[in-house]
Protein backbone atom coordinates (compact mmCIF):
# COMPACT_ATOMS: atom_id res chain seq x y z
CA UNK A 1 0.00 0.00 0.00
CA UNK A 2 1.13 3.59 -0.88
CA UNK A 3 1.63 6.13 2.51
CA UNK A 4 -1.26 8.22 0.89
CA UNK A 5 -3.35 4.87 0.74
CA UNK A 6 -2.18 4.15 4.38
CA UNK A 7 -2.89 7.88 5.76
CA UNK A 8 -6.64 7.06 6.75
CA UNK A 9 -5.43 3.98 9.15
CA UNK A 10 -3.20 6.30 11.05
CA UNK A 11 -4.94 9.67 10.96
CA UNK A 12 -7.72 8.92 13.91
CA UNK A 13 -5.28 8.15 16.65
CA UNK A 14 -3.07 10.93 15.30
CA UNK A 15 -5.62 13.43 15.90
CA UNK A 16 -6.55 11.58 19.14
CA UNK A 17 -3.55 11.95 20.81
CA UNK A 18 -2.75 15.82 19.13
CA UNK A 19 -5.97 16.69 21.11
CA UNK A 20 -4.81 14.96 23.75
CA UNK A 21 -1.40 15.48 25.06
CA UNK A 22 -0.05 16.82 22.06
CA UNK A 23 2.45 15.09 19.33
CA UNK A 24 6.34 15.53 19.64
CA UNK A 25 7.75 16.94 16.30
CA UNK A 26 11.20 15.93 16.31
CA UNK A 27 13.92 17.62 14.72
CA UNK A 28 17.39 18.15 14.29
CA UNK A 29 20.84 20.76 13.48
CA UNK A 30 22.89 20.46 11.16
CA UNK A 31 25.30 19.65 13.98
CA UNK A 32 23.09 16.60 14.06
CA UNK A 33 21.71 17.40 17.78
CA UNK A 34 17.98 15.88 18.02
CA UNK A 35 15.39 17.75 19.65
CA UNK A 36 11.74 17.74 20.95
CA UNK A 37 8.83 19.80 21.17
CA UNK A 38 4.98 19.12 21.76
CA UNK A 39 2.60 20.63 19.08
CA UNK A 40 -0.77 20.67 19.36
CA UNK A 41 -1.63 21.78 15.52
CA UNK A 42 -1.03 19.76 12.29
CA UNK A 43 -2.72 18.53 9.04
CA UNK A 44 -2.39 15.31 7.52
CA UNK A 45 -3.43 15.66 3.87
CA UNK A 46 -2.48 15.12 0.35
CA UNK A 47 -1.27 18.25 -1.71
CA UNK A 48 0.72 18.40 -5.11
CA UNK A 49 -0.69 14.27 -5.11
CA UNK A 50 1.93 13.96 -2.13
CA UNK A 51 1.33 12.74 1.40
CA UNK A 52 1.69 15.80 3.73
CA UNK A 53 2.16 16.49 7.16
CA UNK A 54 1.64 20.33 7.54
CA UNK A 55 3.04 21.77 11.18
CA UNK A 56 3.18 25.19 12.52
CA UNK A 57 6.11 26.66 14.40
CA UNK A 58 6.42 29.89 15.71
CA UNK A 59 9.69 31.79 15.04
CA UNK A 60 11.31 31.92 18.59
CA UNK A 61 11.29 28.08 18.47
CA UNK A 62 14.57 26.57 18.50
CA UNK A 63 12.76 23.74 16.50
CA UNK A 64 12.17 26.68 14.11
CA UNK A 65 15.71 27.74 13.94
CA UNK A 66 16.77 23.57 13.58
CA UNK A 67 13.99 23.03 10.49
CA UNK A 68 15.33 26.12 8.53
CA UNK A 69 18.64 24.48 8.99
CA UNK A 70 17.49 20.42 7.86
CA UNK A 71 14.10 20.75 6.45
CA UNK A 72 13.99 17.43 8.19
CA UNK A 73 11.27 16.34 10.78
CA UNK A 74 9.37 13.78 12.53
CA UNK A 75 5.67 13.42 14.23
CA UNK A 76 5.75 11.02 16.94
CA UNK A 77 2.66 10.00 18.15
CA UNK A 78 2.98 9.32 22.27
CA UNK A 79 1.61 6.71 24.45
CA UNK A 80 -0.47 7.51 27.58
CA UNK A 81 2.69 7.29 30.00
CA UNK A 82 4.16 9.90 28.03
CA UNK A 83 1.95 12.70 28.93
CA UNK A 84 4.75 14.10 31.32
CA UNK A 85 7.49 13.98 28.80
CA UNK A 86 4.73 15.98 26.42
CA UNK A 87 4.46 18.85 29.30
CA UNK A 88 8.45 18.83 29.73
CA UNK A 89 9.15 19.19 25.87
CA UNK A 90 6.09 21.89 25.62
CA UNK A 91 7.49 24.16 27.67
CA UNK A 92 11.16 24.29 28.00
CA UNK A 93 13.52 24.87 25.20
CA UNK A 94 15.81 22.52 23.94
CA UNK A 95 18.47 25.96 22.98
CA UNK A 96 20.49 24.55 26.54
CA UNK A 97 18.76 21.78 27.41
CA UNK A 98 18.38 17.62 25.97
CA UNK A 99 15.02 17.15 26.43
CA UNK A 100 15.97 13.52 25.88
CA UNK A 101 18.00 13.11 28.72
CA UNK A 102 15.65 15.43 30.67
CA UNK A 103 12.85 13.46 29.71
CA UNK A 104 14.00 9.90 29.72
CA UNK A 105 13.34 9.13 26.12
CA UNK A 106 14.93 7.48 23.57
CA UNK A 107 15.31 7.69 19.75
CA UNK A 108 17.09 6.44 17.03
CA UNK A 109 17.67 7.83 13.31
CA UNK A 110 14.84 7.88 10.49
CA UNK A 111 14.98 5.38 8.04
CA UNK A 112 14.80 8.53 5.66
CA UNK A 113 15.53 11.56 7.67
CA UNK A 114 18.38 12.48 10.72
CA UNK A 115 15.29 13.57 12.62
CA UNK A 116 14.91 12.01 15.28
CA UNK A 117 11.83 8.91 15.81
CA UNK A 118 11.13 8.69 19.62
CA UNK A 119 11.40 4.82 20.75
CA UNK A 120 8.04 3.45 21.86
CA UNK A 121 5.27 5.58 19.93
CA UNK A 122 3.01 3.54 18.35
CA UNK A 123 3.24 5.93 15.56
CA UNK A 124 5.75 8.05 13.92
CA UNK A 125 6.16 10.35 10.50
CA UNK A 126 9.22 11.29 8.63
CA UNK A 127 8.88 14.07 6.76
CA UNK A 128 11.08 16.54 4.50
CA UNK A 129 10.09 20.01 3.83
CA UNK A 130 8.25 20.16 0.71
CA UNK A 131 7.47 24.42 0.85
CA UNK A 132 6.99 26.67 3.66
CA UNK A 133 5.57 29.67 4.44
CA UNK A 134 5.18 32.08 7.03
CA UNK A 135 1.42 33.12 8.42
CA UNK A 136 0.83 36.50 6.23
CA UNK A 137 -0.41 38.41 9.41
CA UNK A 138 -1.75 40.97 6.61
CA UNK A 139 -4.04 38.03 5.58
CA UNK A 140 -5.42 37.06 8.02
CA UNK A 141 -8.82 38.61 9.61
CA UNK A 142 -6.89 41.25 12.44
CA UNK A 143 -8.71 39.68 15.89
CA UNK A 144 -7.32 36.41 15.01
CA UNK A 145 -4.31 38.27 14.65
CA UNK A 146 -4.50 40.80 18.25
CA UNK A 147 -5.38 37.10 19.55
CA UNK A 148 -2.77 34.76 18.23
CA UNK A 149 0.15 37.16 17.64
CA UNK A 150 -0.09 40.11 20.51
CA UNK A 151 3.89 40.07 20.08
CA UNK A 152 4.28 39.16 16.55
CA UNK A 153 6.12 35.33 17.09
CA UNK A 154 4.27 34.51 14.01
CA UNK A 155 3.50 30.67 13.03
CA UNK A 156 5.83 29.49 9.74
CA UNK A 157 3.80 26.85 8.27
CA UNK A 158 5.78 23.50 6.91
CA UNK A 159 4.42 21.06 4.67
CA UNK A 160 7.49 18.13 5.28
CA UNK A 161 6.10 15.32 2.45
CA UNK A 162 5.37 12.32 4.60
CA UNK A 163 8.54 9.50 3.07
CA UNK A 164 7.49 6.80 5.74
CA UNK A 165 5.21 5.81 8.45
CA UNK A 166 5.88 3.72 11.47
CA UNK A 167 2.89 2.01 12.97
CA UNK A 168 2.35 -0.45 15.33
CA UNK A 169 -1.32 -0.39 15.21
C1 LIG B 1 0.05 20.87 24.21
C2 LIG B 1 1.03 21.84 23.57
C3 LIG B 1 0.92 22.12 22.22
C4 LIG B 1 1.81 23.02 21.59
N1 LIG B 1 1.69 23.27 20.26
C5 LIG B 1 2.58 24.09 19.63
C6 LIG B 1 2.49 24.28 18.20
O1 LIG B 1 1.66 23.68 17.49
N2 LIG B 1 3.36 25.16 17.64
C7 LIG B 1 4.32 25.85 18.37
O2 LIG B 1 5.09 26.63 17.82
N3 LIG B 1 4.43 25.64 19.73
C8 LIG B 1 3.59 24.76 20.36
N4 LIG B 1 3.72 24.53 21.71
C9 LIG B 1 4.80 25.18 22.48
C10 LIG B 1 6.18 24.50 22.31
O3 LIG B 1 6.06 23.10 22.44
C11 LIG B 1 7.16 25.02 23.37
O4 LIG B 1 7.32 26.41 23.22
C12 LIG B 1 8.51 24.32 23.37
O5 LIG B 1 9.16 24.56 24.58
C13 LIG B 1 9.40 24.72 22.20
O6 LIG B 1 10.57 23.96 22.29
P1 LIG B 1 11.92 24.32 21.48
O7 LIG B 1 12.29 25.76 21.82
O8 LIG B 1 12.92 23.32 21.95
O9 LIG B 1 11.61 24.19 20.01
C14 LIG B 1 2.83 23.64 22.35
C15 LIG B 1 2.95 23.35 23.73
C16 LIG B 1 2.07 22.45 24.33
C17 LIG B 1 2.23 22.13 25.79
Amino acid sequence: MSIIENLDKYMPATYAAMRNNGLLLGSVGLDGRPNLMTIGWGLIGVIWDKPIFLVAVRVSRYTHKLLEETGEFTVNVPTEDMSDACGICGTISGRNVDKFERTGLRWRRGEFVRAPVVEGCPIAYECRVLYKNPVNLQALPKDLVEIMYPRRDWHTLYYGEILKIHGKI
